[in-house]
């Protein structure tokens, strides 16, 4: 069976890639990975705000609370052991470079183009094999027009890839009046990958306390349909690689985001929950799902039910809205 695909130009042995997280930090867990069948990793974030000595903090994004995933918690490192300095994510470059086989993909997190954007040219220096942007932006300023929103993104992109000769992807916002004419736009500005959806950590309120609490929420399954519904719409549309985070937790879901169009899946709440070890039952689920279809690779499946190809591509857009609304199921739940 063949399981190989391609993103931004890596040839990957599967469309298993571990999502930037806090597994990636030790480097035993990453060999295990490449173990258990990861084709490739993204290295949790370099943050802006640590290259730039800002004493902004970022601690809301990292901050535990999961009380579902008790468990899962040991994982997470304390926020001043997660973000280690500009020296030691190069050096950690270096190390998993050394112990595995897979590409490394080194993650950078801001939304300025100021001299951070350098760091992509020492990660590509200490071997990185390519670079995610995360421009993780929350724009709160009701006077700032969705133009001005929009041209940080490729202007920041721009900037990284300057500095680097390696591929560079852009882990993108779902939060755009008009989605699809962003990845559009990006796409024309010569962006090789996109990353969809970075996935904002909300805060909550204790209505004890009376504070804002960080906390941080591993996703579920059913969150993984935004991305579905926009890797369907762009598949055929742009040149750009297609990589789908967020709610992959079983063979199923990585099928289905396949069959959407993604050239890869990337995968993080899972691996928290269920272990590393996981990825080895996708894999082995994904080669179930092809030979029990029929299929002899995984590029047979990408992107057959994506807008351009399923049968019917209303589905994805309001007409199906009201079938869904009107469905079978839905009265009697009403009554
Ligand atoms: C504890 C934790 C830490 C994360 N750290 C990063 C990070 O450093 N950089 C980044 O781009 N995304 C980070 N993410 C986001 C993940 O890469 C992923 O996009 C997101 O969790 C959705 O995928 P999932 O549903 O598989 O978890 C983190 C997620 C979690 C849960």
């Amino acid at each position: 069976m063949d399981l190989t695909t391609t993103y931004m130009g890596l040839k990957l042995k599967n469309p298993l890639v571990v999502a930037a997280g806090p597994l990636s930090q030790d480097i035993g867990r990453i060999r295990q990975m490449e173990d258990c069948g990861a084709s490739a990793v993204v290295l949790w974030s370099l943050f802006e705000e640590q290259i730039e000595h800002e004493a902004a903090e970022l601690d809301y994004y990292l901050q535990h609370g999961s009380e579902r995933f008790a468990e899962s918690l040991s994982y997470f490192p304390a926020a001043g052991e997660y973000r280690a300095g500009p020296d030691e994510y190069l050096e950690h470059i270096r190390q998993a470079k050394k112990a595995v086989g897979i590409p490394v993909i080194g993650s950078l997190n801001g939304v300025s183009a100021r001299g951070w954007a350098s760091y992509a040219s020492l990660m590509q220096q200490a071997g990185a094999d390519a670079i995610e942007l995360n421009v993780y932006y929350i724009p709160t300023d009701p006077n700032l027009p969705s133009e001005h929103v929009e041209k940080v993104y490729t202007w920041v992109y721009q900037t990284v890839k300057e500095g680097v000769s390696i591929p560079a992807a852009i882990k993108l916002s779902p939060f755009f009046s008009s989605t699809a004419n962003m990845l559009l736009r990006l796409d024309r500005a010569g962006v090789d990958g996109m990353v969809l959806f970075n996935r904002f950590y909300q805060p909550d309120i204790d209505i004890e306390e009376l504070q804002v609490t960080p906390n941080l929420q591993l996703s579920t399954p059913f969150e993984g349909r935004l991305a579905l519904r926009w890797i369907a719409i762009m598949f055929g549309k742009i040149k750009a690689s297609l990589a789908a985070t967020t709610g992959i937790y079983s063979p199923q879901d990585v099928v289905k985001t396949l069959l959407a169009g993604a050239d890869v899946t990337m995968l993080c709440s899972t691996l928290l929950e269920n272990g590393i070890s996981h990825l080895t039952t996708l894999t082995k689920g994904l080669a179930e799902y092809l030979e029990r279809k029929g299929y002899e690779s995984v590029g047979a499946i990408k992107g057959i039910l994506s807008q351009k190809n399923c049968p019917e591509p209303s589905a994805f857009e309001r007409a199906n809205y009201m079938k869904a609304l009107t469905g079978r199921g839905m009265t009697e739940k009403l009554v």
